[in-house]
């Protein structure tokens, strides 16, 4: 099998239980239990967890060889080369507090990169996708990264650190951004923040601390998109920052936060 016709398959597995648990995550309990991560802001549902559990057995069904890492603690090696990247609720906050945007992102890697990308949003009617060397789609439709944008009339999306400390320098880097920029937002979902950069919903998002299930999906979908996404030196494998834009806005967000 070529790695399109692969991507092609993980796809559409990816979408089928994308559906599944957004359906078991839109029938949303009264009741959360929550658990504490980091701190009294970093803290998961027993939502995340049972969203958690329906895609790996999903996954292991379809392709029990694969190997999955999951934000709720899943490990497994992979036997066939495609390793599983997901976060089964992806705005855990949002979901919380019934605020829209949450979502389910799902990605499968090969020994090359991510292959295969999926963010589906129910609570916005979004499910984004690409395929690398694919194509990006929101709701099946092509998309494009908004390019060029001057910094000025840039809508900037951006995320804030579960660390105070984090916190507090981010702050005073925004007082300085915000008077130069047309406005920002902090939506709450990395991947959709990154998803949005794709559609051009937002001309760039940057947010530091980001894990590899916050970033996989989505970070193909940027790319694919047409969007340049990077840590602050080139990279983004263990760099603490991520910077998302089209090509223009890019170079002027780097240079202005690196
Ligand atoms: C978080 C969200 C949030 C971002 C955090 C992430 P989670 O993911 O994406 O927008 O600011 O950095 O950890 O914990 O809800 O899966
Ligand atoms: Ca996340
Ligand atoms: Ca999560």
């Amino acid at each position: 099998m070529t790695s399109p016709e692969l991507a092609q398959e993980l796809l559409a597995i990816a979408r089928s239980i994308a559906q599944k648990a957004g359906e078991m995550l839109t029938d949303r309990p009264e009741n959360l239990t929550i658990n504490q991560k980091s701190s009294a802001r970093d803290f998961a549902t027993h939502m995340d967890h049972a969203s958690e559990a329906l895609i790996v057995r999903e996954i292991l069904a379809a392709r029990p060889d694969d190997g999955i890492v999951g934000e709720e603690d899943t490990q497994r090696e992979s036997k066939s080369g495609i390793t599983w990247v997901i976060d089964p609720i992806d705005g855990t906050v949002n979901y919380f507090y019934d605020l829209s945007g949450w979502n389910i992102s799902i990605a499968a890697k090969d020994d090359q990169g991510v292959l295969m990308g999926l963010v589906y949003a129910p609570t916005v009617n979004s499910l984004w996708h690409a395929t690398r060397g694919g194509g990006a789609f929101k709701n099946g439709r092509p998309i494009r990264v908004n390019d060029p944008i001057e910094l000025g009339s840039a809508l900037i999306a951006t995320g804030f650190s579960y660390n105070t400390e984090r916190r507090k320098e981010q702050a005073i880097f925004i007082a300085d951004l915000i008077p130069r920029v047309r406005d920002i937002r902090r939506l709450g979902a990395a991947a959709v923040d990154l998803c949005n950069v794709a559609s051009g919903s937002v001309d760039a998002y940057f947010e530091r601390d980001l894990k590899e299930w916050d970033l996989a999906a989505g970070v193909l979908i940027c790319r694919e998109a047409g969007a340049v996404v990077t840590g602050r030196n080139g990279g983004i494998e263990g760099e603490e920052m991520v910077i998302a834009a089209g090509p223009a806005l890019h170079a002027q967000l780097v240079s202005e936060i690196g």
